[in-house]
């Protein structure tokens, strides 16, 4: 009983250019303004509708992602922008030796939308992330902290009662325990296990910034993901002043959070 976007490339696609044009480019444009010329990769970059706001202001916009099949998609959906050399869409690993090669200190902002709480060893990913920014670039987080109710990503599970929120925060053997006695098929166990084995709390990601020698220029953290509003119909909510302010406490009541460094 996956969610409607999990199963519809098309949803998925509009979901990400309207969450993308009310929510992510306008907390980038805080702090960087997006103009002709910016260049602007995405890592993990899905289908591609994140940059297509990005495109429409004239930005030159990269995405990379190693899942071929939603490159594919991305290249199709954003043909035109691709034949005029406005956008590439590459499937590569964001490690490989000739992305690095060609893209050193080439960008002005770097997104990542749902992709860091899927790259293993954070530490290492972000200070390498950040040699393909130019001297005074930024890099845009925006993720589901683990400890929020749904922070295993169990909404992407076949079976509903798999989709309960919090169980996830159990000892890993208990949690993939559950999921094997509920009849989670194969495919989804490993992609269960893995959003396991990479999860990030608030304090751990403000750890990494703080240890890669970036600071933060803006930040947001959400009771309620701007992306509910697509996926349920839910009205963003911001999260209160107070409960942001309290470490570990506020990843259980924090779905989203929102961060531009440099
Ligand atoms: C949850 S999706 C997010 C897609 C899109 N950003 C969005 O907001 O809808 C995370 C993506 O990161 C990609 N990814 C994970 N590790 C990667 C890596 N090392 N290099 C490139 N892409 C990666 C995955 O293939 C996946 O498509």
């Amino acid at each position: 009983m996956a969610l409607k976007q999990h199963k519809d490339d098309q949803v998925r696609y509009n979901q990400q250019v309207d969450n993308s044009r009310n929510y992510v480019l306008p907390f980038i444009e805080q702090t960087k303004p997006i103009k002709d010329g910016t260049t602007v990769l995405e890592i993990g970059c899905g289908e591609g509708g994140v940059m297509v706001p990005f495109l429409e202001k004239g930005a030159k916009c990269f995405g990379v992602d190693l899942d071929k099949i939603r490159i594919d998609i991305a290249n199709d959906y954003l043909k035109d922008e691709v034949a005029a050399g406005k956008a590439e869409f590459l499937l590569k690993n964001v490690y490989d030796e000739d992305f690095l090669q060609r893209f050193k200190g080439y960008f002005d902002v770097i997104v990542l939308k749902d992709t860091i709480e899927h790259i293993p060893e954070q530490e290492k990913f972000v200070p390498y992330i950040k040699q393909l920014l130019k001297e005074d670039g930024q890099i845009f987080f925006g993720f589901p902290p683990w400890y929020m109710p749904f922070g295993g990503h169990q909404q992407v599970a076949e079976h509903k009662i798999a989709m309960l929120p919090y169980y996830h925060i159990l000892p890993k053997p208990i949690y993939m325990g559950i999921l094997k006695l509920i009849g989670e098929p194969k495919n989804k166990l490993i992609e269960l296990e893995e959003v396991y084995d990479t999860r990030i709390s608030i304090e751990r990601f403000e750890r990494i910034l703080k240890k890669s020698g970036l600071q933060v220029k803006n930040k947001q953290h959400y009771l309620l993901n701007p992306i509910y509003k697509y996926k349920f119909g839910w009205k963003p909510i911001k999260q209160t002043p107070i409960i942001t302010a309290v470490p570990f406490v506020r990843n259980f009541l924090t779905t989203c959070v929102y961060y531009t460094v440099g």
